[in-house]
């Protein structure tokens, strides 16, 4: 194959496999991958932090084998609850008792006190009746939904959906549906359309490449008219937005409105694992539907100490979210007087949006790398291929220095080389 011919190609194209060794993929994904351009874009996957996710790590950075001291914008860890003193010790603790694995499914012999404390507490927090704990955020999602919607119901998605909920619904056999991103209109015509059918309209509280907010308020009242339940993922929102915390439902006053509200556990609490909140007959039912939560180990007891220690320290009072819109706010000042396109993000979840050119991407993740700050591009087709980007997850742990740092790598890297400086 010609060499122009193979770099037209992304993941987007092999897909489907036609090697007759089944256990072989495609030979052209093969010559794609082997290719120097393709190994190098690669090279930004999978490299491996030598600490912890704090606001500071050590880097191996695969694109030249060097460590590195880095600011890192690319962790989950928005509150820092993941290193968190209190945390750590909570999981220490909690080792020591009850050893490291859960050793069973949920159902038989998985569930320890500390399991119930914490759905309990969930359940809560979220102001829903009952909860359910998955041992991961996909899983939960999956989970929930294939154990809610059946052949013949419909699945009305935003198109920017997470992988989680479309593969939950692939799972459960409902028909699927997509609405262009946040388009009321779009949701609209398709709610008309399937008048008459068990529908669940499925969005996310905060998206996670445009960090933009669902439209809440037109969302819920069109679930209302049409009579469609409605699932809202705050995998990016809990514990920051809204007034105590508890996410986007609760920033737009509508969290009675929201039939399943789901968390993940891995972000902004800083462990791992999943959450539906519902009504308790939801909850009760899904006991006996869900297979990720009734085949499926359930969360390791430690994670779940340090869990319960980090919703007791994010809610206690509101200085850890309050720091992380702080940060957020002075980072996004910085970032506008660069004139650089931010998008919709209207969150701590902030892409700076360079364009179509996946060599200029990749070329500008080396250099912001190489300089120190852990920046990740992310290219076609996680994302359409005019809006290739980088994704910057703003922490509650930076410092302002920390900032100023990484806006000035920023600009003499991004800024600079797309010109937008001064303009
Ligand atoms: C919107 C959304 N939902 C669900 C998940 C899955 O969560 P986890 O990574 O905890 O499995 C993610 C993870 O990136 C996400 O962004």
């Amino acid at each position: 194959m010609k060499e122009d011919q193979l770099l037209s190609f992304s993941l987007a194209d092999f897909h489907y496999n036609d090697n007759p060794d089944v256990l072989q993929p495609p030979e052209d994904f093969k010559q794609w991958l082997s290719h120097s351009k393709v190994r190098s874009a690669f090279s930004f996957f999978e490299q491996q932090l030598l600490t912890a996710p704090k606001a500071k790590s050590r880097v191996r950075n695969n694109f030249d084998g060097k460590e590195r001291d880095i600011i890192n914008l690319t962790s989950y860890n928005y509150l820092g609850l993941s290193t968190h003193p209190e945390v750590i010790q909570a999981c220490k603790e909690t080792l020591d008792k009850y050893g490291m694995g859960a050793s069973g499914a949920p159902l038989l012999s998985g569930t320890f006190d500390l399991h119930a404390e914490l759905a309990d507490k969930l359940a809560a927090f979220k102001e829903k009746e009952g909860c359910l704990l998955y041992s991961s955020g996909f899983g939960g999602n999956v989970g929930a939904i294939q154990g809610i919607l059946r052949k013949g119901d419909i699945a009305i998605m935003d198109e920017k959906i997470h992988r989680s909920i479309v593969d939950g619904v692939t799972l459960s056999g409902a028909k699927m549906a997509f609405f262009p991103h946040n388009n009321m209109k779009g949701l609209e015509a398709l709610l008309e359309k399937h008048q008459g059918k068990r529908k669940l309209v499925l969005v996310e509280g905060v998206y996670s490449m445009d960090g933009d907010l669902v439209k809440l308020p037109e969302v819920s009242a069109l679930c209302e008219s049409y009579n469609a339940g409605l699932f809202l993922d705050e995998a990016h929102s809990s514990l920051i937005f809204g007034e105590h915390g508890r996410g986007v439902g609760e920033h737009f006053g509508l969290e009675d409105k929201v039939g399943v509200s789901f968390g993940t556990l891995s972000k902004s609490f800083g462990g791992v694992g999943g959450f539906i909140c519902s009504n308790q007959g939801l909850i009760d039912y899904l006991k006996g539907y869900s297979s990720p939560w009734n085949f499926s180990c359930a969360i390791a007891p430690p994670i779940v100490g340090g869990l319960l220690k980090a919703l007791e320290v994010a809610t206690r009072d509101s200085t850890l979210r309050d720091k992380l819109w702080q940060n957020t706010h002075y980072f996004r000042k910085g970032l506008e007087a660069l004139n650089l396109n931010l998008g919709l993000a209207e969150s701590q979840v902030i892409p700076i949006i360079i364009g179509s050119s996946g060599d200029m991407l990749l070329e500008m993740a080396s250099q912001v790398q190489a300089r120190g700050l852990f920046l990740q591009p992310v290219d076609y087709p996680a994302v359409p291929a005019h809006e290739r980007r980088f994704r910057i997850s703003v922490s509650s742990q930076l410092n302002k220095e920390e900032i100023d740092q990484a806006l000035n790598i920023i600009e003499d890297v991004i800024a600079k080389g797309l010109g937008t400086v001064g303009k």
